[in-house]
């Protein structure tokens, strides 16, 4: 159970921290670091990390000709990393036309890619399997294992794979006949290889709710992230606009993965357009982990700019991002918003009480909320250099892009935006040094840029305030922060 422990303040913005009560720990992974876009104009994105400590990527590339891998040893590097192209749209027959969404896996000591490809001049995709001999992928020798046969011939596409207690699955989006004027189901079935379905497939999640037939009535791009006895699986619905948005499906490990009634449906899209971060339609995403092994990562596609001239599938701007991913005290996956562009944020949990966060609180805002503190307002990118320069840095909220924590004469902090901290001092009022933490160097304490000794700390009231330290041990633990 969270409770929201806020103070009643008047006519100002104060700070309060989000309490979280009960056994259950938000799971604790050191913050991981990446700079967003990771790369321009790659839609659909799949990294992988593989057993040789090599990230590989794979993406949909605008002009849809052709299928391209990259490999770096960190996540970043595949920013700048040179592009290998390893298939190229034929002249005529089956992959003459559009080369969708293609993802890569390793299986029994080989490699496969999975990409839907289409006709020349006709609307006619399908999923198709390459399968790669050798240890590195972008010098692989490639052999076309075809089109992957399903329960019917009709617009189908996104194939993913993953295994469950042995079985490994197929999961697609395919138009059943039956509902032709609905453009995508998500389809499984168990593989008797890597390019061969058993038995039926079955539809686990059709564009049923308001959300997922905004332009189009859309399920598709399907991925699994597996932890705490559950199945999560991820997919996009609606036009490839900025209406374009994730949903969740969940089932449980130890259920009938083929019986459509093991999977339940999240109500509201989990994944959505952010006006205030400016990041629109994103969607179509895969997982991996970070370069430290303690951290889930999301890779997806969304544009930096809301309104697009003619059809979306023509406008080249698909980006591909990633962040970290969040998990919730009951065991599920915050997504949380669309960070921002540039570096990517963190969260500061308290050194004091493992159950708190430095917390963006709206201005204005009345009463106590219910539920949760949304993720987003407990992120903050640490502005390096801060807005005083030099060597200080700021907290810039996520949630309120350009809103920064400032200290007040007297202790109290609050959040302002970057057009109130104009002059110098407010600018100093909104910088810290960053140090070692005082009750734990391996975390991170906070003091003030114009206030010698005084740092930001979390009080046990849920209170954030700067404030004067000294050898006191109780706001010493109060003042260190975890980077999360
Ligand atoms: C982040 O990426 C942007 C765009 O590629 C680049 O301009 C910027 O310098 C990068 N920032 C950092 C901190 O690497
Ligand atoms: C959805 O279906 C409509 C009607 O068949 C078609 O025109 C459109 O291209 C399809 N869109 C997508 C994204 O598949
Ligand atoms: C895993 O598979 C085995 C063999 O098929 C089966 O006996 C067992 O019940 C399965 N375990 C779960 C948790 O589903």
């Amino acid at each position: 159970m969270q409770i929201f422990n806020r103070l009643a303040v008047a006519a100002s913005v104060y700070a309060t921290a989000w309490l979280a009560l009960g056994p259950a720990p938000v799971t604790a992974s050191p913050a991981v670091s990446y700079n967003n876009s990771l790369v321009e104009q790659r839609a659909d994105p799949h990294i992988m990390k593989h057993t040789d400590g090599w990230y590989y990527f794979t993406a949909t590339v605008p002009a849809y000709d052709r299928i391209i891998l990259r490999r770096a040893q960190t996540i970043q590097g595949l920013s700048q990393a040179a592009e290998t192209t390893i298939w190229r749209r034929k002249s005529s027959g089956v992959g003459s036309g559009q080369v969708w969404a293609p993802e890569i896996h390793f299986i029994d000591g080989k490699w496969y890619i999975y990409v839907a490809l289409g006709v020349a001049n006709q609307w006619h995709i399908r999923p198709f399997v390459l399968e790669g001999t050798g240890s590195n992928p972008l010098t692989a020798t490639w052999t076309e294992k075809g089109l992957i046969r399903t329960n019917w011939d009709t617009f189908s596409l996104d194939a993913s794979t993953f295994v469950v207690n042995g079985t490994r699955y197929l999961i697609w989006a395919q138009q059943e006949p039956s509902r032709s004027d609905e453009n995508s189901s998500i389809m499984i079935a168990p593989l008797q290889n890597p390019w061969t379905i058993r038995g039926t497939a079955v539809a686990i999640s059709r564009p049923e709710l308001s959300w997922e037939r905004v332009g189009y009535k859309v399920n598709e791009g399907p991925f699994v992230i597996q932890r705490n006895g559950k199945i999560f699986l991820t997919y996009s619905a609606s036009a490839t606009d900025h209406n374009y948005c994730m949903g969740m499906l969940t089932a449980s490990a130890d259920a009938n993965l083929m019986n459509p009634a093991s999977w339940s449906k999240s109500r509201n899209p989990v994944f959505v357009s952010n006006p205030a971060t400016n990041q629109w339609g994103p969607g179509h995403n895969s997982f991996t982990v970070s370069e430290d092994g303690q951290s889930d990562i999301m890779v997806y596609h969304d544009r930096g700019y809301r309104d697009i001239r003619g059809d979306p599938l023509n406008d080249p701007n698909r980006r591909t991002r990633v962040q970290k991913l969040y998990w919730k005290a009951d065991g599920t996956p915050d997504f949380g918003i669309p960070v921002p562009d540039g570096p990517t944020p963190v969260r500061l949990r308290s050194y004091a009480d493992a159950g708190r966060f430095v917390r963006f609180s709206a201005a204005g805002s009345s009463g106590v909320p219910s539920g949760e503190a949304a993720l987003a307002d407990t992120q903050f990118r640490i502005v390096s250099p801060g807005l005083a320069g030099g060597s200080t840095v700021s907290l810039e909220s996520t949630s309120n892009p350009g809103v920064f924590v400032r200290r007040m004469d007297g202790g109290q902090v609050r959040f302002d935006a970057s057009g109130s901290l104009s002059s110098a001092a407010a600018k100093a009022a909104a910088s810290f040094n960053r140090r070692a933490g005082l009750a734990d160097g391996d975390a991170v304490s906070l003091e003030a840029s114009d206030a010698a000794g005084q740092y930001l700390g979390l009080e046990s009231n849920g209170r954030l305030v700067v404030s004067a330290v000294g050898n006191d041990v109780a706001k010493q633990g109060q003042a260190t922060f975890y980077l999360e």
